[in-house]
């Protein structure tokens, strides 16, 4: 664990905030960081940024990330890694499709990629138009983005899963990667097995140590542990995880069902 001072707070959405911190970074995209606020808890946050200074984008939605939003430049906190197994980039021609606050360790990714000199479409989506993240980031380096909202207010009204049967219609991609909502990666793997475009799931379980020691973040099916083994996996691995897309489990170990199923 070291502390780290914030250097820079970018507000992308009212909910939504990208903390730049004074140290450095060289990482894979996908791998995670833990930010411990003393007194509060710790927590796991996606790189934004494979390399530079460590960045994260944080939604506040609960006790940690809604005092993690209340943070000044300045301000300390403690960091742990970077951890867990990141993206692996396949092929020339690469598919993003990321919904909500999954869309930065993808754009991270399109960074990467886009570095090495590969074709990126993404397909990013949100509620509504003002929870977009990262659509100019992701132009300004010269990647496609097809945009959806689910109220319509931006881009095609829908979800990303039907921008993307769309767009599988007329082409092809040498692979995929998918972060956001874990029912969207459920579809987004339909499809893209169906076409047969190797794909790389970002998954999210309940992550205490970070380093696989405690085994609470170990999956149904294949005992693999997110926060090592993950939190990417690939298709063929995530077809053997019984609890994808069903449930996940709390800080207590208990089951909670996803929704929608
Ligand atoms: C590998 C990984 C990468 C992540 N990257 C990001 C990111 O880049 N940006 C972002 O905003 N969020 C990210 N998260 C989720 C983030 O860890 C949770 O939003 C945060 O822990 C919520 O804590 P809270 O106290 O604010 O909210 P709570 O009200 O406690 O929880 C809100 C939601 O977060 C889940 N959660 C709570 N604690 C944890 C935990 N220790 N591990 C995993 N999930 C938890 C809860 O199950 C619930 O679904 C990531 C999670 C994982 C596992
Ligand atoms: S969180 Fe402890 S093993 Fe993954």
């Amino acid at each position: 664990m070291r502390v780290t001072k914030i250097k820079e707070i970018i507000r992308e959405t009212e909910r939504i905030r990208t903390f730049v911190f004074e140290e450095k970074v060289d990482a894979l995209p996908g791998q995670f960081v833990m930010v411990w606020i003393p007194d509060v808890d710790e927590k796991p946050l996606s790189l934004s940024k494979h390399k530079g200074d460590l960045t994260i984008t944080v939604l506040a939605q609960g006790p940690f990330t809604n005092k993690m939003a209340e943070l000044k430049v300045g301000d300390k906190v403690g960091i742990r890694g970077p951890f867990g197994r990141g993206f692996k980039i396949i092929g020339d021609n690469l598919l993003l499709v990321g919904g909500g606050v999954g869309v930065p360790p993808l754009a991270a990714l399109a960074d990467k990629a886009v570095e090495e000199g590969k074709n990126v479409t993404a397909i990013v989506g949100a509620i509504t138009a003002s929870e977009l993240l990262f659509v100019d980031r992701l132009e300004n380096i010269g990647a496609r983005v097809l945009t959806c909202t689910d109220d319509g207010t931006a881009g095609k009204k829908g979800f990303t899963t039907d921008l993307l049967r769309d767009l599988l219609q007329k082409e092809t991609f040498d692979s995929c990667y998918t972060c956001g909502p874990e029912i969207m990666m459920v579809k987004v793997l339909e499809q893209t097995k169906a076409k047969g475009i190797p794909t790389q799931v970002s998954m999210e379980r309940y992550v205490k140590c970070g380093i696989g020691i405690c085994g609470h973040c170990i999956v149904d099916g294949t005992g693999q542990r997110v926060c090592k083994e993950g939190p990417v996996f690939r298709d063929i691995e995530v077809e053997k995880i019984t609890e994808f897309g069903k449930y996940r489990r709390d800080a207590s170990g208990t089951k909670v069902y996803f929704r929608n199923r």
